[in-house]
């Protein structure tokens, strides 16, 4: 085992399945998701219950410094989708297909969402659009594959939507997201993201569907949430605007800067390493060996 692993099994959870999802709502029980991209945070919500951990490509932001989502290949998305499935026992997870990976031929969503099932071992992918993704979803789903949608503010399309806009804020848009909804549904998808979506609408769309809505600056009106690990934790950097709908559950940036400077202010006086981080050598082996120093 390395210096560097936790040293511990992950905690066994039963793990959640399609089924498990489509119960919640039956139920009434609201689903929570939130993104992780490595290892030990996948480790870390997992203990923590969540149902669903989502690699979402907001990876190509609040990981890879990116400006937006645009960029991020399916590689890059694949070799952390494979850190977070080693680290999660009960959670559902799920895969975001990057831009245009999807969006060509049907051919092609099919095999790049099989590589997020073989390579990046995650239950199902999640891709962006409405109707018009509607086939490219029955496609991925008659091969076996899990399809989350994701509609309202889709960021892979945020040169077109001209920013970061609530969606479906007239009669007609909002008419157009229950319709692309329904759509979504039909072709076979599992649960629907929502993002930035009215509260009476997300609550509409949510009443007319029998599958999960999972919303995101959309209302507890839908059947779960799902929030960005970075802004749960407030693991953000200086002048990042946090969006409205985030709720901060901690201040991990402050954290990290003040334990972080404090490390930087010990190594500097030499406060650290302290005799109880160093390791010791048998009194007669130093003896020979200093002895060996003193006759070279
Ligand atoms: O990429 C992402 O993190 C997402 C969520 C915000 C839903 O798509």
């Amino acid at each position: 085992m390395s210096h560097y692993s936790n040293g511990t099994k992950p905690i066994e959870r039963k793990k959640i399945n399609v089924h498990t999802l489509r119960g919640r709502k039956r139920k009434q029980i609201p689903i929570t998701m939130i993104t992780a991209y490595d290892y030990t945070a996948a480790r870390l919500v997992d203990q923590a219950g969540v149902d669903m951990v989502l690699v979402g490509d907001s990876l190509a932001q609040v990981v890879l410094g990116m400006d937006d989502t645009v960029s991020i290949t399916v590689d890059e998305m694949l070799h952390h989708c494979r850190a977070v499935a080693r680290g999660i026992t009960g959670a559902f997870t799920v895969g975001d297909m990057p831009f245009m990976s999807y969006n060509v031929t049907k051919q092609d969503a099919i095999r790049n969402a099989g590589r997020f099932l073989k390579e990046g071992r995650m239950n199902a992918v999640k891709l962006e659009g409405g109707a018009e993704m509607a086939e490219t979803i029955e496609a991925i789903t008659n091969v076996g594959i899990p399809v989350v949608g994701h509609i309202g503010f889709t960021p892979q399309s945020i040169s077109q939507l001209g920013g970061y806009r609530i969606q479906g804020k007239s009669a007609d848009s909002a008419y157009a997201l229950l319709q692309d909804a329904l759509a979504l549904e039909a072709a076979g998808c599992i649960a629907i993201v929502l993002e930035l979506v009215p509260a009476p609408i997300a609550q509409a769309i949510s009443d007319a569907l029998t599958i999960p809505t999972i919303g995101i600056g959309a209302s507890a009106g839908c059947d779960g949430q799902v929030l960005v690990f970075h802004d749960v934790l407030g693991l953000t950097i200086e002048g990042h605007r946090t969006p409205r709908f985030v709720r901060k559950y901690a201040n991990l940036g402050e954290t990290v800067v003040t334990a972080v400077s404090q490390y930087v202010t010990d190594v500097k006086a030499r406060a650290y390493p302290a005799a109880e981080h160093t390791y010791p050598i048998e009194p007669d082996e130093l003896e020979q060996f200093l002895a060996m120093t003193n006759d070279a």
